[in-house]
């Protein structure tokens, strides 16, 4: 089974191109900083290289694909349908993808009231397994491999704001979810978009993390998944037994000029062998491999 995982497109559109009333509030300052500020270097380029990693993705002819949210820059109509644009041959098939949303996906609460990410990703956000009258957790089987998909974004008021949580709830639902028949026993991965850890296996904090990232690993302890995919941090890495409390894999940004990244993860009968590969080129450039043996 070969599963590819990327992340953080963030594509974005010409300026000319947004409505000026979409720009007001939060987004104004996203956008300023998208063309003015740090963000212009870190993106500019990113179609090119979207293409590329977009057309490597589709080579490698995966039996899964995942997209870990931050499909759009500033959450506007115009990013979400340009995204649906060049997204479309890889997710074509939404049986064999999951594409969940990011929090620059729902980036202000009209955007998330107007609900762009399902109008627009909706149908690869499919759950094989969900509980009644619930949208998050749920559950998708990558082939017979159950994935656990917890949505992490909700819009934030202030520009400098970019947590992400997940709320009592959800938590709840979640320990529930996980003592489905369809799960008990049989290892899983949880797909989020939010880090639990940086690169150094530190707990992502701060204005930037999970507002209640210990409740969520408190729920997970008693079942751990074997691997917890995510993105949210633009650099691609992965952190295994011995690393962190919890084995992960982050995609990074596929698009980012300085570090684009694509992760493709193998399985054999030993367990699953995760590569780094950078995308942006005509060849696909591999960065790391590293191992997961099961527990
Ligand atoms: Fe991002
Ligand atoms: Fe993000």
């Amino acid at each position: 089974m070969r599963i590819v995982h990327l992340s953080d497109v963030h594509v974005e559109v010409p300026a000319s191109e947004v409505k000026l009333r979409d720009l007001l509030g939060r987004r104004f300052a996203g956008w300023v900083n998208l063309h003015f500020g740090p963000r212009k270097k870190h993106f500019v380029g990113a179609g090119e290289r979207l293409e590329h990693a977009l057309r490597h993705a589709r080579a490698l002819a995966p039996d899964f694909g995942i997209v870990s949210g931050d499909l759009t820059a500033i959450g506007v109509r115009e990013e979400f349908a340009r995204a649906r644009a060049l997204l479309a041959p890889i997710v074509e098939d939404a049986s064999r993808w999951l594409v969940i949303a990011g929090n620059h996906d729902r980036y202000t609460v009209p955007a998330e009231r107007e609900g762009l990410y399902e109008q627009f990703f909706g149908a690869w956000r499919r759950a094989d397994v969900a509980l009644p009258g619930r949208t998050t957790p749920y559950l998708r089987f990558a082939g017979d491999l159950p994935l656990v998909v917890v949505e992490t974004c909700e819009a934030n008021r202030f520009f400098w704001d970019s947590r992400g949580c997940v709320e009592a709830e959800e938590l709840a639902a979640l320990r529930e979810l996980l003592q489905h028949e369809a799960l008990r026993g049989r290892p899983y991965w949880l797909v989020t978009h939010y880090a639990p850890y940086g690169p150094g296996g530190k707990p992502d904090h701060g204005l930037h993390g999970l507002k209640n990232l210990d409740g969520l690993l408190e729920v997970l302890r008693p079942q751990r998944p074997q691997l917890w995919l995510h993105g949210h941090i633009h650099w691609s890495y992965a952190l295994l037994q011995g690393e962190a409390e919890f084995a992960t894999a982050n995609a990074g940004s596929a698009t980012h000029h300085a570090r684009p990244s694509l992760h493709v993860y193998e399985r054999d009968p030993q367990g699953w062998t995760l590569r780094s590969y950078d995308p942006s080129g005509e060849a696909l450039v591999e960065r790391w491999s590293r191992r997961l043996e099961p527990r």
